[in-house]
């Protein structure tokens, strides 16, 4: 099986050495937050209250979320273009409105159901082609792909991240406050990691990488290595790709 689990708390570097393994590699990236934060989207939109827990779950099984690659008219920055039906939420679903309730929605257990067995579906199928698949999350090496053949966790203290955080936000040119945005990843950590169902850890036989002091390129050759040894694969050029 062709498969990267890659998980690791909020603003670890994820889904930018993420999508620079799987572009390097040829290999499908996705990111299975976009998922998550599309439900915590719609519930907003919908003026759904995040602890009616059945009216959340309801809308994960039922939302038309579409993942596909970027074309040459969205030259924005984006790694992947996330559609509800026909709507483009690419952005709008990382507003600090949707990163507030992002972790409840995701520690709703009907909500883990629904989306697990979608993305472990993507994982096989593109895992079991010659193509592979870079896979993005908190459980994706302990619950979503646990026979991934390499799984990575990255690490980076909560003041680093909450550093990279604020500057992403302010870049995209939302108001934001370094203090708050620290206070709000530490929740968040405390969530995604003390849920009942499928809590952030490491699984047993994740290869732990530190971010903090490492460059992007670093960790980035850090995983092609690790790649090339228990895979077999190297760098390849890239194809197009699109997911339901
Ligand atoms: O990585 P992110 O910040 O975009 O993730 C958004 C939320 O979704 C975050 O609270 C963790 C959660 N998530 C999860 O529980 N499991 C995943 N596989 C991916 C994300």
């Amino acid at each position: 099986m062709n498969a990267i689990a890659i998980d690791g708390p909020a603003a670890s570097g994820k889904s930018t050495v993420g999508f620079l393994v799987g572009q390097s590699l040829g290999f499908l990236y996705f990111d299975t937050g976009v998922m998550y934060r599309a439900v915590a989207w719609a519930i907003l939109d919908r003026g759904i209250n995040s602890a009616d827990s059945e009216a959340v779950g309801r809308v994960a099984e039922e939302l038309p979320i579409g993942v596909s690659a970027p074309s040459d008219e969205e030259p924005d920055g984006r790694q992947a273009t996330i559609l509800i039906g026909e709507l483009d939420v690419t952005w709008s679903i990382r507003s600090p409105e949707v990163d507030s309730i992002v972790s409840v929605v995701a520690a709703n257990s009907q909500v883990r159901q629904a989306l697990t067995q979608k993305q472990r579906l993507i994982g096989l199928e593109h895992g079991s082609g010659e193509a592979g698949v870079v896979m993005v999350g908190r459980d994706i090496g302990t619950v979503v792909l646990p026979e991934a053949p390499l799984k990575v966790y990255l690490e980076a203290p909560l003041e680093e991240r909450a550093r990279r955080r604020f500057i992403e936000l302010s870049q995209r040119g939302n108001e934001a406050n370094l203090a708050k945005v620290l206070e709000d990843l530490r929740r968040r950590d405390q969530i995604d990691s003390g849920r009942a169902v499928a809590p952030l850890r490491p699984a047993h036989n994740a290869h732990r990488i530190q971010t903090y002091g490492a460059t992007i390129q670093v960790v980035v050759n850090q995983i092609l290595a690790l790649a090339e040894k228990v895979l077999g694969v190297g760098p390849t050029s890239t194809g197009n790709w699109s997911l339901p």
